[in-house]
């Protein structure tokens, strides 16, 4: 049994509190972290969003929500306890005669107690929901915001918020979520890279080939697609989640895991992404729509099927990134994302050179190979050459040290909402994005989409369910005599 250090009371107000956001993650993972002890009894969970509802309704909400989320795990006594943590109130925050007084009365604002406001609605209106909270005097105390992703849609959208929602919180009160940094396995990268020895002197252009970044979901975009249609994959899913993973396995050691540390470092390598030009994105990028097909032997459409209209949004994108430094000269990162790929797999490989000189004659490969399991089956495995036993000739194997999670660990795998929403009541921003890097992450997104729109890059398609990309993707690499891993 893990053990969790609890933190302080404190009052959390999911703006949102009915929306989808809270019920699939934010709701099942206040209960977890409740239900192992973590959340002293006089914390608050309020929700707040237009539908006329009241504690009690909100209550029977939360509980579908959490039973839909883990349902062999709730037990109704339980619940009974932690229900009396929820309230609600009815209100729209951006309208100008919103009242505050309900809320107000619910909350203890003290200067050691952490007021979280948690922002799960449109970004579009991160700003003026701010700006009421200050002109309310509710951005007072400990409090502090959280943003979800995305923060904006391009650069300008993104400087607009974090100016609006700079002038009512400070840098270090605001809180922008990349779920990603959240999951086990993506903060195993630090301990992995920063608590072994055996990496770093390995880890730059000398000992590596390539590095390739996957992220593929085998689910389309169902009822999102609205939302979705004005995104595509490369806002949706490169902008945010794989730009981090990326950082996280190119940065320098920072000097400690507190604070800023680990956010300088990342902005560091995002600022040395090298741009794509519209002379290099034909070339270098790969973007792609899925095209009906099955998902265990089912037929599913296309994506232009579920929209119902033409559409030149991407549900795939595959780039050749190079970094601008000195540990990574003339080493690619491959990332590549996409809905209804062929199964849900997140790995990040790290490929090694070739030995220089081979003794042993012709075999296939005498490379070494780091694969990290993002999710599932989360886990490490480092691929070694090694001698087949028997006789009739030296044959050679690459073979994996498997450090598989679940075989070394029996706790359950917390949600990556559990860890940050503790991270944020405890003030710990390290797993948060700072401003200057959801700026930077955007300036590079912005410069692509121009590059594919003034180059006019296809969009290719390949088959639901029944592809990891179109062939285009995998021309990509080829070119470059390399191949996407397959485990
Ligand atoms: C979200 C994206 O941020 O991440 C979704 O908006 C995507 O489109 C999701 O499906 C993937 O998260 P996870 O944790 O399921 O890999």
């Amino acid at each position: 049994m893990a053990e969790f250090i609890p933190v302080g009371s404190f009052d959390i107000v999911i703006f949102g509190g009915t929306g989808d956001l809270a019920r699939r993650k934010l709701l099942p993972a206040l209960y977890h972290r409740w239900a192992d002890g973590q959340i002293p009894e006089d914390s608050r969970i309020i929700g707040i969003s237009r539908s006329e509802m009241d504690d009690k309704a909100f209550r029977a909400f939360a509980f579908e929500a959490c039973e839909e989320a883990t349902p062999d795990n709730l037990s109704k006594s339980e619940w009974k306890k932690f229900e009396k943590h929820l309230h609600y109130v009815a209100m729209d925050a951006t309208k100008p005669d919103a009242d505050w007084e309900e809320l107000k009365k619910l909350l203890t604002i003290q200067e050691d107690r952490p007021l979280v406001f948690y922002l799960a609605v449109t970004p579009k209106i991160y700003v003026p929901i701010c700006e009421a909270l200050g002109n309310a005097g509710l951005n007072a105390g400990a409090s502090r915001v959280v943003l979800e992703k995305p923060v904006g849609t391009d650069l300008a959208s993104a400087r607009a918020i974090n100016e609006g929602v700079g002038a009512v919180f400070a840098e270090e009160c605001i809180y922008r979520i990349d779920h990603y940094l959240g999951k086990e396995t993506v903060q195993n990268l630090m301990v992995l890279r920063f608590a072994n020895s055996l990496f770093e002197p390995l880890w730059n252009r000398t000992a590596i080939d390539h590095i390739q970044i996957t992220v593929a979901e085998h689910y389309g975009v169902g009822d999102r697609v609205g939302y979705y249609d004005g995104s595509g994959a490369l806002r949706d899913m490169v902008q945010n989640h794989l730009l981090q993973l990326l950082c996280l396995i190119a940065m320098e050691p920072p000097n400690s895991i507190d604070g800023d540390a680990i956010r300088i470092e990342k902005i560091k390598v995002l600022e040395a992404l090298r741009p794509i030009t519209a002379e290099k994105a034909g070339r270098n990028t790969v973007r792609a729509q899925y095209a009906k097909g099955a998902v265990q032997g089912e037929a599913v459409p296309g994506y232009l099927e579920e929209l119902g209209e033409k559409s030149g949004t991407e549900t795939f994108v595959a780039i050749k990134a190079a970094i601008d430094n000195w540990r990574w000269a003339r080493v690619p990162f491959y990332l590549r994302t996409g809905k209804r790929m062929k199964d849900r797999h997140s790995e990040i490989v790290v490929q090694f050179r070739e030995t220089p000189h081979s003794m042993f004659g012709r075999v296939e490969s005498q490379s070494n190979r780091l694969v990290i399991n993002v999710q599932p089956d989360e886990g490490v495995r480092l691929y070694l050459q090694i001698k087949e036993p028997g006789p009739g000739g030296l044959r050679i194997k690459s073979l994996p040290l498997n450090l598989s999670y679940a075989d070394n660990f029996l706790v359950r795998y917390p949600d990556a909402y559990e860890r940050l929403l503790m991270d944020v009541v405890r003030g710990n921003l390290s797993l948060f994005m700072r401003r200057e890097e959801v700026e930077a992450a955007w300036k590079w997104v912005d410069g692509l989409l121009e590059a594919w729109d003034e180059a006019d890059v296809p969009m290719e398609t390949y088959q639901a369910g029944l592809e990891d990309g179109p062939v285009e993707a995998r021309l990509m690499l080829r070119r470059d005599d390399r191949d996407w891993w397959e485990a």
